[in-house]
C-alpha cells in the first residue's frame, strides 16, 4: 500500500514578469514527498529549484505569481487555505526553511538567544490558541503574552537543539551576536532554528553552497542524521549530485521548469532513464562533483521550447517530443520518468 504523501505539488505553474516578457518558470510541476523522506531536487542553475522551494513556502518574490496548480500539505491545498491559517500553522512551523546564505539570514543587531526565543514565541510546538498568537489577532502582536512556563520550556528546547547541532557552549551562544559565529556555525544555527518548531518538512535551498567544502560535508551529514532521528521530511535543492547521493532517499531532476525524472537514489544513479539525467551523470568528472553545464543552452523561459523543454538538446527527440509534453511513465516501483523515449536497459 502506498503511504499518502506529506506534500504533493500538482501541476504548479509560476510566472515571473520581466522587462522582456513573462517567464514561465515552473511549467506544471509535480512533486511528492513522503513522511520522513529526504528528497533531493537537482538541476542546472536557473531551472527553477529556488522558485519551487519558495512557492511551497508561500514566499515568492513580488514579480512572481502562481498561475495554477495545487500544493497539498497533509491533504490541504495551501494555495486555497486562508493566508492567516497558513501563516500561523504551516509557514515557519510545520514547514520550515534553511536558506542558502547563513550570512544574511540573521538580524545583525539581536543576540542569537533573542532571535531563537522570538521564533519560539510565535512558532513553538507548545503554542496553543489560548496563548493569543492564533486567536485571530485580538491583541496587537507586541502585546501578546508569552506565558512564563512556556518561555522556560522553550528556552530548554533551544538549549537542547543547540547541543544537538553540536554548538559549543550553548548557554554562551545565546548571548552572542550573529557576526561572532563562523559561517559553518551560523549554518548550524539555521539548522537549529529550522528544527525548533518540530516541523514535518524542512525545505533546505542549497543550504551549504556558501561554505567551505569540508564544512559543507560535515553540516549536511549532521542535518541528515538529525532529520532521520526525528522523522522529518526534507526537500533539499542542490546542483551537487555527490551530496544528493550521500543524503537523499530520492532524487527529482528538473530542467527548465519541468520535472524530468524521479527515482530512489540507487536506481537514479544505476538506471537513469531520462536522456537528460544520463547527460547530467555523464558530465560528472567524478561521482562527488558538481553538475557542469552540459552541451547546448538552457532555453529562455520567456519563449520556451514546445512539448518537452529538453527536446532541442536531446539526442532522441522526435516530432512527438516537439509537439506534446510527455506524461508520467513508470520505470520500476517508485521510479518515474517524463519522456516519450526513455532510455531502458534494452537501448
Ligand atoms: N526575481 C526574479 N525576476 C525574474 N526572473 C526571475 C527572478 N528570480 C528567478 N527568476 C528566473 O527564474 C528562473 C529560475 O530561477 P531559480 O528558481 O532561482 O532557479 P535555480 O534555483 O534552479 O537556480 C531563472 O530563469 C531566473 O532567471
Ligand atoms: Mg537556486
Amino acid at each position: 500500500m502506498r503511504i499518502a504523501p506529506l506534500l504533493s505539488v500538482r501541476g504548479l505553474e509560476v510566472e515571473f514578469g520581466t522587462d522582456q516578457g513573462v517567464a514561465r518558470v515552473l511549467d506544471r510541476i509535480n512533486l511528492d514527498i513522503a513522511p520522513g523522506e529526504v528528497v533531493g531536487l537537482v538541476g542546472e542553475s536557473g531551472c527553477g529549484k529556488t522558485t519551487l522551494a519558495r512557492a511551497i513556502l508561500g514566499i515568492l518574490p513580488p514579480a512572481a505569481h502562481t498561475r495554477g496548480g495545487e500544493i497539498f500539505f497533509k491533504g490541504r491545498d495551501l494555495l486555497r487555505e486562508p493566508a492567516g491559517a497558513v501563516n500561523d500553522h504551516v509557514r515557519g512551523k510545520a514547514i520550515t526553511f534553511i536558506p542558502q546564505d547563513p550570512f544574511t539570514s540573521f538580524n545583525p543587531v539581536f543576540t542569537v538567544g533573542t532571535q531563537m526565543l522570538d521564533l519560539m514565541k510565535w512558532k513553538s510546538p507548545r503554542l496553543r490558541d489560548a496563548d493569543g498568537a492564533t486567536a485571530g489577532g485580538r491583541w496587537p502582536a507586541l502585546l501578546r503574552r508569552y506565558p512564563r512556563a512556556r518561555y522556560r520550556a522553550d528556552r530548554d528546547a533551544v538549549l537542547d537543539i543547540l547541543r544537538a547541532v553540536q554548538m559549543p557552549e550553548p548557554e554562551r551562544a545565546l548571548t552572542r551576536l550573529p557576526h561572532e559565529f563562523s559561517g559553518g556555525q551560523r549554518q548550524r544555527l539555521m539548522i537549529a532554528m529550522a528544527l525548533l518548531p518540530r516541523p514535518d518538512l524542512i525545505i533546505a535551498d542549497e543550504p551549504t553552497t556558501a561554505l567551505d567544502v569540508t564544512i559543507q560535508a560535515q553540516i549536511l551529514k549532521l542535518l541528515a542524521a538529525l532529520v532521520r532521528d526525528r522523522g522529518v521530511s526534507v526537500l533539499f535543492t542542490t546542483h551537487d549530485l555527490g551530496t544528493a547521493h550521500e543524503i537523499c532517499d530520492r532524487i527529482v531532476v528538473m530542467y527548465a521548469g519541468q520535472e524530468m525524472e524521479s527515482a530512489p537514489t540507487d536506481s537514479f544513479f544505476q538506471r537513469p532513464a531520462h536522456p537528460y539525467t544520463r547527460k547530467l551523470l555523464e558530465s560528472l568528472p567524478s561521482p562527488d562533483a558538481e553538475i557542469r553545464d552540459i552541451p547546448g543552452e538552457v532555453p529562455s523561459l520567456i519563449d520556451p521550447p514546445s512539448g518537452c523543454r529538453f527536446h532541442p538538446r536531446c539526442d532522441f527527440a522526435t516530432a512527438e517530443c516537439r509537439a506534446t509534453r510527455p506524461g508520467l511513465s513508470p520505470v520500476e516501483p517508485g521510479h518515474t520518468v517524463q519522456c516519450h523515449h526513455p532510455v531502458t536497459a534494452a537501448r
